[in-house]
C-alpha cells in the first residue's frame, strides 16, 4: 500500500514510524516532513495546508491512504476534497472539523447533547459590552477563549474580575487574536486532572487509544507559560477502567450519535480533553486529529498494525479491527529550544542521537533540518525523546537516560515528565 501522511512534527514523526513498521505499507511518503521523517518516509516538499497540492500528489502517486496529523487543513477542508476525488483519507470533513475550528460551535454542540463540559456563554464582535457585564456578574476564576484556531494561544485563565475584564479588551480592543478572536466564549474554570484520549472512529464505530497526559507548562510542576506540550506519558492512570467506562457513555457515544444525527458523521481521531473534576469527567475541548507530543507516546504502544486502523477508520470498517495495545508504559520527553515558547534560538548543531538510540530511546523530530552532513534545530520543540517502561517509573528513567544523550547549545527540556501519574 502508498500512504502518505500530511505533517512535520513529532507526532506525524512517530506516525511515519509506526506506520513504517506495518507490513502493509509498501512506500510511505510525508509531506513536507522534517530531518527525523526523512529516516523512515521520502519527504515530499508540499505544505500541510496546500490540500490541492496534496490531493493532486495522491492522485497521481496511486495513494492508498492518506493520514493527516494537524489541524489546517482539516478545517481547510482537505477530507472533502480527497472525497471528492476518489482518495482514502484519515481524518474529519470540514464540517466535522469545527469540533476544534469554533469553540462556540463546540460549546453549542456539547449543551445540545447534555454532554458534560464547562458552564459558559459566547459572546460575537458587538456584544463587548454584554461580555463585560456577565464577567461582573459571575464570580472568577474565567476562562476566556477565542472563537477559532489560535495555535492554543487563544485561551486565558484570568483568576480576578479585573484580570478577566483586562483579556476582554485585548480581544475586543486590540484584536491580539485577529479575527479569530472576534467572537469570544467565557467559560466556567474547572478543577481537576487534566487527560488527553484519542477516539478513533470510522463514521460509526469506534476504538479509544491508551489515556496520555500532557505536560503544557513550560516548568517543572506545572508553572510558567504555557507551550505547545512538553511531553506526555501514556497510559494515564487518572482515566481510571471506571472512569474510561463513564467518559465512553457520557461524553464519546453521545458525542459520535450526534455528529451522527447532525449530518456529519465522524471520521479520523476525536481527541478528547478532559478534565476530571470531582463530579466526574467532562470535556475541556476537543481536536480534530492526534495530540502532539500525546501520540509520542502512544504510537509505540500500538502492537496491532497501524496501516489497518487508521485505514479502517478510512473505509468504515473499524468492526472487523481488533486493537492491540502492549501492556507498557510510555514517557516522551520534549527537547526544546532555549527561550521557547517565546522566541528562540535555531540553527545549533544537534550530537547525540546514535547514543540515544542505542540506549532504546525512540528520538522523534519536531524541528529539525539538515544542512549538508550536519543536523540543525530548526525549531522551538526540537524532539521527543520517548522510552517504552515496563511502568511509570521505568519508563520515565529510561527516557530521561535518553534525553541525558542528546545535546545542542541551550537544550531545555522539564525534569519531572510522567511525575503526577507516579502516585497512583
Ligand atoms: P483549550 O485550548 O480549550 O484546550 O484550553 C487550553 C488549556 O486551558 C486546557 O488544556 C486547560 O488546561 C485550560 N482550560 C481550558 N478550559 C478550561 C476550563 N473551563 N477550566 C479549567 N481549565 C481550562
Ligand atoms: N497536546 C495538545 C494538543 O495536541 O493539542
Amino acid at each position: 500500500m502508498n500512504v502518505l501522511v500530511v505533517g512535520s512534527g513529532g507526532r506525524e514523526h512517530a506516525i511515519a514510524w509506526r506506520l513504517r513498521q506495518s507490513p502493509r505499507v509498501t512506500r510511505l511518503w510525508c509531506a513536507p516532513g522534517n530531518a527525523g521523517i526523512a529516516s523512515v518516509a521520502e519527504c515530499v516538499p508540499l505544505k500541510a495546508e496546500d490540500i490541492h497540492g496534496l490531493a493532486q500528489f495522491a492522485a497521481t502517486n496511486a495513494v492508498d491512504l492518506t493520514v493527516v496529523g494537524s489541524e489546517g487543513p482539516l478545517v481547510k477542508g482537505i477530507a472533502d476534497l480527497f472525497e471528492e476525488r476518489g482518495l482514502a483519507l484519515f481524518g474529519p470533513s470540514q464540517a466535522a472539523a469545527r469540533v476544534e475550528g469554533s469553540k462556540k460551535f463546540l460549546k453549542e454542540f456539547l449543551q445540545r447533547h447534555r454532554i458534560p463540559t464547562a458552564a459558559y456563554r459566547s459572546f460575537g464582535p458587538s456584544e463587548y459590552g454584554e461580555a463585560q457585564a456577565y464577567v461582573r456578574s459571575v464570580p472568577g476564576p474565567y476562562v476566556i477563549k477565542s472563537d477559532g484556531l489560535a495555535a492554543g494561544k487563544g485561551v486565558v485563565i484570568a483568576g480576578s474580575t479585573a484580570e478577566a475584564l483586562s483579556a476582554l479588551k485585548e480581544y475586543f480592543e486590540a484584536k491580539v487574536f485577529g479575527d479569530a478572536g472576534t467572537t469570544v466564549v467565557i467559560e466556567e474554570f474547572m478543577t481537576g486532572e487534566e487527560a488527553s484520549l484519542f477516539v478513533l472512529c470510522d463514521g460509526d464505530r469506534y476504538v479509544v487509544l491508551p489515556a496520555a497526559q500532557d505536560h503544557k507548562r513550560i516548568g517543572d510542576g506545572d508553572t510558567g507559560k504555557n507551550t505547545g506540550g512538553m511531553g506526555a506519558y501514556a497510559p494515564a492512570p487518572v482515566v481510571t477502567p471506571d472512569i474510561l467506562e463513564r467518559v465512553e457513555r457520557e461524553i464519546v457515544r453521545p458525542t459520535l450519535a450526534g455528529m451522527r444525527a447532525e449530518g456529519h458523521p465522524y471520521k479520523g481521531c476525536l481527541y478528547v480533553g478532559l478534565m476530571i473534576t470531582p463530579q466526574g469527567p467532562k470535556v475541556v475541548e476537543y481536536n480534530c486529529r492526534l495530540g502532539d507530543p500525546e501520540t509520542q507516546a502512544v504510537m509505540p504502544l500500538i502492537e496491532s498494525d497501524p496501516f489497518e486502523l487508521f485505514d479502517a477508520c478510512a473505509r468504515g470498517t473499524l468492526a472487523s479491527y481488533e486493537l492491540r495495545v502492549r501492556s507498557q508504559t510510555a514517557v516522551c520527553v520534549v527537547v526544546a529550544s532555549k527561550g521557547y515558547p517565546d522566541a528562540y534560538e535555531t540553527g545549533r548543531p544537534v550530537n547525540g542521537l546514535d547514543d540515544a538510540e542505542r540506549r532504546g530511546a525512540l528520538v522523534f523530530h519536531a524541528g529539525t533540518k539538515r544542512e549538508g552532513e550536519r543536523l540543525l534545530t530548526a525549531g522551538g520543540r526540537v524532539f521527543g525523546v520517548t522510552a517504552l517502561g515496563n511502568g511509570l517509573p521505568d519508563a520515565i528513567a529510561k527516557a530521561y537516560e535518553g534525553v541525558s544523550c542528546v545535546s545542542f547549545d541551550g537544550a531545555y527540556s522539564r525534569t519531572d515528565i510522567g511525575r503526577k501519574g507516579l502516585p497512583r
